[in-house]
């Protein structure tokens, strides 16, 4: 089963390029960087990511970051993942980065950008590896802020395929961020949120009445709302379930525990992700396999959930039609 899932063409929906960045790598950059790190060794930064929850996670999400200042930085970044999935099987990624973090600790959105933005054209050219662009924005900031962010990025804004919003859920709720959305609608920008993780099934309802959302990130806690469910199902709008997250986040105790195979029953489009491979344990591949022994799920199931991701991946009509060709001809 390993080996049939990891040649399967696979497709993740949601990952965030800074949760991708491996202990090995932080060290490489804080060399060349001349930044301390709070770690001796690469083992010692690999057993602190030990998580209570989505606020214990963000704190050394955010510390790890730090290591990345030019734009060399957020391209060695962004392959170092992009090749790493393609060794996996991955085919398509829509990538999640945070410009806030980064503006926040003097690194220019130019830098940011252009390091994302050559290594998603690399990927694309030379390793078979289609890549969206989700600009998100820290909902435990403030309001205004991630306005006057989005607007310094206009020039930037044919090359987004979305906005997003992201980091500590409980008590900042979508409805904190209607300007925002409102404005990207305005702009022609689809938009995503995550919502349901940590916050209750309300923050979805408010996520797709407020924000206009066109995905779910995460959405496990809809569970909790029959009408959620509901809604959910009739629209089917895409869930993006991120399984090994959710255990080191501890939204569940153990993956057996997981909500996915309800998720499924109910009807809805669930796809599987990474959201932050270097700090959960491991990438779309392994996210396939812990599936395969929590639920016991065959090659159908994971056929669906990647046929899912691709019909809703930000991709042109070509290579849409070329994912899902090679996805059933597995
Ligand atoms: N930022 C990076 N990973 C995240 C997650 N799982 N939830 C919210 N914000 C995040
Ligand atoms: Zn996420």
């Amino acid at each position: 089963m390993s080996d049939f899932l990891r040649h399967l063409p696979k497709a993740e929906l949601h990952l965030h390029i800074e949760g991708s960045l491996e202990p090995e790598l932080m060290f490489q950059l804080a060399d060349r960087n001349g930044i301390e790190l709070p770690y001796a060794t690469v083992e010692e930064a690999k057993a602190a990511y030990d998580f209570k929850d989505l606020q214990g996670f963000l704190n050394l999400y955010y510390q790890g970051m730090n290591v990345l200042r030019s734009e060399q930085d957020f391209y060695d970044l962004a392959m170092d993942y992009f090749k790493r999935a393609r060794s996996e099987g991955v085919l398509h990624i829509d990538m999640h980065f945070d410009p806030q973090a980064h503006l926040q600790r003097g690194v220019p959105l130019e830098v940011v950008m252009a390091g994302l933005l050559r290594a998603k054209q690399e990927a694309e050219s030379q390793l078979d590896l289609s890549v969206g662009m989700i600009m998100a924005f820290l909902r435990d900031r403030p309001a205004d802020e991630a306005l006057h962010v989005l607007e310094q990025a206009a020039p930037y804004w044919k090359m987004l395929d979305a906005i997003g919003l992201d980091s500590a859920e409980r008590d900042n709720p979508p409805e904190k961020f209607q300007a925002l959305f409102a404005r990207a609608k305005e702009l022609g920008l689809v938009r995503v949120a995550h919502a349901g993780e940590e916050g209750p099934a309300a923050y979805i309802t408010q996520a797709l009445d407020l924000l206009d959302v066109q995905r779910i990130d995460h959405g496990v806690r809809c569970l909790e709302s029959e009408d959620v469910v509901q809604r959910l199902k009739e629209s089917q709008t895409v869930l993006t379930v991120c399984p090994l997250s959710n255990v080191s986040l501890k939204v569940v105790d153990q993956l057996d525990q997981h909500p996915l195979p309800a998720l499924l029953e109910a009807g809805l489009k669930v796809t599987i992700s990474s959201d932050d491979p270097a700090y959960f344990g491991g990438g779309l591949l392994e996210n396939h396999i812990a599936c395969v022994d929590a639920f016991g799920w065959g090659e159908d199931t994971f056929k669906w959930l990647n046929r899912n991701a691709m019909e809703e991946a930000f991709v042109s009509d070509a290579r849409r039609a070329e994912l899902l060709k090679r996805l059933e001809a597995a």
